[in-house]
């Protein structure tokens, strides 16, 4: 199988780190490089966490490069209330030992005008993508395709009442990256992430089934489960970003349409994802717009990847998922 190249532009980030480890346990992609931003936490607390994941996954060979440290025009705002003061659950893991390089932008650049095909899995804030894009557009005519965690269409925002948290954090970005990306963005919105809850059933299940990857998803999870007890009233976290890697790889998972979209990047509705799905701006779609998924789906394609060598039990899981 020819594998497709991809670059993971993050912010681990607790559910980036989930998103991580299914890309990394995915034969259909190869994992260039993984791009940080900043967005739940600074950008250099981010690159330091990615190392905690490739340790984990035992990947340290996969190059870290930190990008933009702060969003294009705001003040940056950090999600450590949601993920932690260390940005993965205040587990407070000594650093790994690993580079982190510099100069994440250069590296979207140079990997987009070197390689063939390369698709970009954006997780975070768009403002390392913008800044590519605003350095040198002509290299993202080699880029395959582009998956965006971020944006909300009918459904409400996690940091305002109509903003998702990735755009919020930098809407410039994110409104310049829609309207200037040649290709059309895969906008992996709230009204389909929202529906991939990792639950503590599922947490005990991965617990019986093997140690050090369920004790890893553990600890990183209970702050955020926390989170979302006092927050939102549920029992179990939300986790955004593997749906974008899932997604990407397998198309069945989520369902959408294509349409224009545009960030609002001032006023009261900073961050909100505008989907013109009535066609009223008459302008060509830059988007395929999520609104449905498989999350039962999804969840068993995630846990088999990730506990490979448990898929028959995984199958056999009525209830659990
Ligand atoms: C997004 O915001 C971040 O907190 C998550 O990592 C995810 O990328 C969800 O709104
Ligand atoms: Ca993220």
């Amino acid at each position: 199988m020819e594998k497709r190249k991809v670059i993971i532009d993050c912010d681990p980030g607790i559910d980036d780190s989930l998103a991580i480890l299914l890309a990394l346990n995915s034969d259909e992609l190869e994992v260039l490089g993984l791009t940080i931003t900043s967005g739940n936490v600074p950008a250099r607390m981010g690159a330091k966490n990615a190392l905690k994941t490739l340790q984990i996954a035992n990947r340290l060979d996969i190059p870290v490069y930190v990008g933009e440290e702060f969003p294009l025009q705001r003040k940056l705002i950090t999600a450590q209330d949601t993920h932690g003061e260390d940005g993965i659950g205040e587990n407070f893991y000594d650093d790994v030992k690993g580079e982190i390089l510099e100069g994440g932008v250069d590296f979207i650049i140079d990997t987009l005008k070197r390689e063939e095909k390369v698709s970009i899995i954006a997780l975070g804030p768009l403002t390392n993508i913008a800044k590519a894009l605003m350095k040198d557009k002509d290299g993202f005519d080699n880029l395959d395709e582009f998956v965006s965690m971020g944006g909300a269409f009918r459904i409400h925002g996690n940091c305002s009442p109509v903003a998702e948290f990735n755009y919020w954090v930098d809407p410039h970005a994110a409104d310049y990256t829609y309207k200037h990306l040649p290709k059309k963005i895969h906008m992996v919105g709230l009204d389909v992430t929202r529906k991939i809850v990792l639950t503590p059933n599922i947490i005990e299940f991965i617990n019986r089934l093997e140690k050090e990857k369920s004790k890893f998803i553990t600890e990183i999870t209970r702050f955020y489960i926390d989170f979302h007890w006092q927050q939102e009233g549920i029992i179990g976290c939300v986790i955004n970003d593997p749906l974008a890697v899932a997604y990407f790889i397998d198309r069945n998972l989520c369902k959408g349409f294509d349409s224009y979209v545009e960030v609002v990047h001032d006023g009261v509705a900073i961050g909100q994802s505008i989907v013109d799905s009535f066609n009223f701006y008459k302008k060509e779609p830059n988007a395929h717009v999520l609104t449905q998924t498989d999350e039962k789906a999804f969840m068993k394609m995630f846990l088999k990847r990730i506990f490979k060598g448990y898929e028959e039990i995984i199958d056999a899981t009525e209830g659990v998922i």
